[in-house]
Formats: C-alpha cells, structure tokens, sequence
C-alpha cells in the first residue's frame, strides 16, 4: 500500500487576511502543522495572480524571489520571511509537464506574490518548506488547468503537499470596499452578502464536499457554467486553481474520498473564503 497526501483549495481573500486574525487564518496554521508533522517533501501551489499568455504555462525558478507588497499589511508581516523555491522540484514539474505536453518552460524571474506567500505565512511561520510555483495560463479554460492538476497528482505519492489558493467567491468590481479603504475593517458586515454571493459559495461547498474522483472533476468545470459563476467572479483567475485540486485528486483512485469545508471567512460583504480539505493524512491506495 502507498499514502496519498490531501490537497488544499484555500481562498486567500484580501491582503489583510495576512494581518487580520481570522478562523480561516488558524485553519490554515493547523493545515500547516499537520502537513509538518507528516514530513512533506514540499510544496507545490498554484495561484490566481500569475498567467502565462499564448500556449505556455511556466515554472518558477527564480533562486531568490521578492515579494510584492502588500497594501494594508505591517510590512514586519511578512517582509522578513524567507520564501524557499525548490528548483530541483521545479525542475521535476517542468519534466513532467512537458512529458504530457504542454508548452512548459521555467522563469527564472518571477517574484511571488501574496496569493502564494500569503498562505505560506500563514501555514509556515517558522519556515517555508521547499516550494514549488506553477503560473495559470491566460487563457483559463478550466480542462487545461485541470489536466495540470491531473499530471502532477503523482506526486501526492511522494508525500509533496499540493494546494490551490483563489476564491470560493470573488469578484472585485463587487466588493463593498468602504469599510477597509476608510476603517481598514475587512471583515465590517455592514449587509448581508449578496443573494448571488450566497448561492454560488453554496454551490461550490456541494462541488468540493461530496466526494473526489471524476465526478469532482466534471462537477468544478461545470460550475464555470453555473449561471451566478459571472456574478461570483468578476474574472476567472480565482477559479482555476479549483480546477488544478479538481485534477489533483480527480483520478478513480481518489473516487468517494471525502472533502471538507474546514474554514470560512467573508470579507468586504460579498467575498467568501472558504477553505476545504480534499483527502485526509493517511490515505491508503493499492500500489501501483
Ligand atoms: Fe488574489
């Protein structure tokens, strides 16, 4: 018998859920912990702020990578932390993308930026693992960014710690924006979320709770047809990395492994972010 380790799908939310305490935050502390005390290799993350154009999807290589800025955030949050690229990991992906096809090729440039590091503050604050990024593609249709998901999955057999981070539910031009511009208050309520807020988050926990396998798969593609999709997010690069977890534990073997809705944090009124688990430590599979 082999292990399978879970797979993340985390909304990171706004810049300030670095700053703010927040249960989404304490749930990502305890992923992190969990994922340190089973000895993972290391991380492999896609995000929702870095694409390549035309056919290309691209690997991070940069040794020694900045990071961007973060509006809102003490600069002590995070500034200091030390981001760890796993270039021979890296090296790996690129390998292993390219055998199934893909027009993949590293960037030895690229700075991280708070989706990624983000999370792995959050996760980590003691140490970054060793980390592997890998960019969206411009285009976002859901199968490519899918398929990467599927062609990487091997890998949660190596005991390497695969995660997501986007939106449950995000859309920007929606967002009521007022109380962190003017009170630096993220999580004010001042209304409800939005009805169209409500149905889309609850549709997407259905999709990421009622089992892995195929059905997942067809299940996180289809939601880009959900009629609310467009009012949930604005654009679609908050979305693809729903599909790479889809493809990360969308293989028969994954097929009835549970996921769960582990936190929920709403910000600016009609932002949702959920955070979900998809298979638990300790997942047995027949070797194959
Ligand atoms: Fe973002």
């Amino acid at each position: 018998m082999t292990t399978l380790t879970p797979v993340h799908f985390f909304s990171h939310g706004s810049t300030m859920m670095l700053g703010e305490e927040s249960t989404s935050a304490d749930y990502w502390k305890a992923c992190g912990d969990l994922a340190l005390s089973h000895n993972i290799k290391g991380v492999i993350m896609m995000g929702a702020h870095w694409d390549a154009a035309g056919d290309a999807i691209e690997v991070a290589t940069n040794p020694s990578p900045a990071k961007s800025p973060l509006a809102y955030v003490h600069p002590d949050k995070y500034v200091n932390y030390k981001l760890n690229p796993d270039l021979k990991t890296a090296e790996r992906v690129l390998g292993m993308l390219k055998k199934d096809g893909f027009a993949a090729r590293e960037n030895k440039e690229f700075d991280w930026i708070h989706d990624t590091f983000l999370i792995l503050i959050r996760m980590f604050p003691s140490g970054c693992p060793p980390t592997t990024l890998i960019s969206m593609n411009a285009r976002f249709d859901p199968h490519f960014h899918l398929k990467v998901g599927s062609c990487i999955r091997p890998l949660r057999k190596e005991n390497y710690l695969i995660i997501g981070t986007g939106g449950a539910v995000h859309n920007l031009y929606r967002n009521n924006w007022k109380p962190m511009m003017a009170y630096r208050d993220n999580f004010a309520q001042p209304v409800p979320p939005g009805a169209w807020a409500l149905e889309f988050r609850q549709a997407f926990e259905d999709v990421m709770t009622r089992g892995c396998g195929p059905r997942l798969r067809r299940a996180v593609t289809r939601l880009m047809k959900h009629p609310l999709y467009r009012d949930a997010h604005g654009t679609d690069d908050h979305f693809m990395s729903a599909m790479f977890v889809a493809g990360a534990c969308g293989d028969e073997e994954d097929a009835g492994v549970e996921g769960v809705l582990g936190a929920e944090t709403w910000e600016l009124s009609h932002m949702c972010n959920s955070q979900f688990t998809l298979g638990y430590w300790g997942q047995m599979i027949k070797a194959t």
